[in-house]
């Protein structure tokens, strides 16, 4: 959140955060455990000083409220958001609110952020919304009679609970983009690339497949190392290139093609209502 006009980012590690920090932005980082480590490497990083530490468990929508509520009594105008916090369950399971915890953390907890901050985005004129969304959004299948997958939870790692939250992610995007179009707020979604992370766990939950565990390991030396992965979501928060662009999937600093489902305006509105109520 810089000066009183800020950026949000809850991003890969530390990845991003330099590009506001280094620009002595203040800037705030939603976090949990590891936030205060990632703010201390920053400020001795950049220098920068005023960079804010918000806990917050975005599985939990009461938690999701009281970090927009701190936020909008912080910062008069907010004009970068990055929804970058992700997670896939190999085991179904709900937040202690009784949503399914892929659809709470990588849809719902996005979706009410963004929503309890429109104000301010609006207030501070031109503002990006950028939600690091997942190639894996073209695997996934919305069905409104049992988005929470109370029906069948495919044994595995968890990808296809994941692929379809990540599916609902991006038409929220689409639908926001749309209802947006009379203001100077835009909002994106990203997929980073293949990115050396901890998104893919393999423990006992996972049984068998965490014999890939191995495979992981050694693909994590050939693909993208965090800063590599961040640099979409940093230049689609930073550039003026894509100043005024909303409502677009992009992939490398360009917009690429999203799934034919994610470009469905009928189920871009009809999961929009499902989410709100
Ligand atoms: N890595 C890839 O190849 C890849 C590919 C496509 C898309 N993505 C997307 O990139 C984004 C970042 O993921 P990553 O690859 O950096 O994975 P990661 O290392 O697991 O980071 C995930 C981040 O989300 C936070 N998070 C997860 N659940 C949370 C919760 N309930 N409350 C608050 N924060 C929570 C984690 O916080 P803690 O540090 O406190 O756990 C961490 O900062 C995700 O949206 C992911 O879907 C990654």
């Amino acid at each position: 959140m810089r000066g009183d006009w800020g950026k949000l980012g809850d991003w890969q590690g530390n990845r991003s955060r330099p590009c506001a920090a280094r620009r002595r932005r203040r800037s705030c980082l939603q976090g949990r455990a590891k936030g205060e480590d990632v703010v201390r490497e920053l400020s001795e990083k950049t220098g920068n000083r005023t960079i804010d530490l918000l806990i917050c468990d975005l599985s939990s929508q009461r938690d999701v409220r009281c970090l927009a509520e701190i936020l909008n009594t912080k910062y008069k105008h907010l004009h970068v958001l990055i929804n970058n916090a992700g997670a896939m369950f190999p085991r179904r399971v709900e937040s202690f609110e009784g949503i399914e915890m892929s659809l709470a953390v990588n849809h719902l907890a996005p979706f009410l952020l963004t929503n309890l901050l429109l104000d301010n985005f609006r207030a501070a004129g031109k503002a990006r919304i950028i939600n690091v969304n997942s190639d894996a959004h073209e695997k996934g299948k919305i069905d409104l009679e049992d988005i929470q997958m109370q029906r069948h939870y495919p044994y595995g790692i968890g990808m296809r609970a994941y692929a379809n939250a990540k599916l609902a992610n991006l038409l929220t995007v689409c639908e926001l983009a749309r209802r947006l179009r009379s203001s100077d707020v835009t909002i994106n979604a990203v997929h980073p690339g293949y990115v050396a992370t901890n998104i893919l766990q393999f423990d006992a939950s996972t049984g068998p497949v965490r014999l890939f565990k191995p495979l992981w390991i050694l693909a994590k030396q050939f693909i993208l190392t965090p800063e590599q992965g961040a640099a979409t979501p940093v230049f689609l928060a930073c550039s003026p290139l894509v100043a005024g662009t909303s409502g677009l999937y992009f992939e490398r600093c360009a917009p690429a093609a999203s799934s034919a489902a994610s470009r469905d305006p009928n189920l871009q509105r009809r999961l929009w209502t499902s989410a709100s109520n």
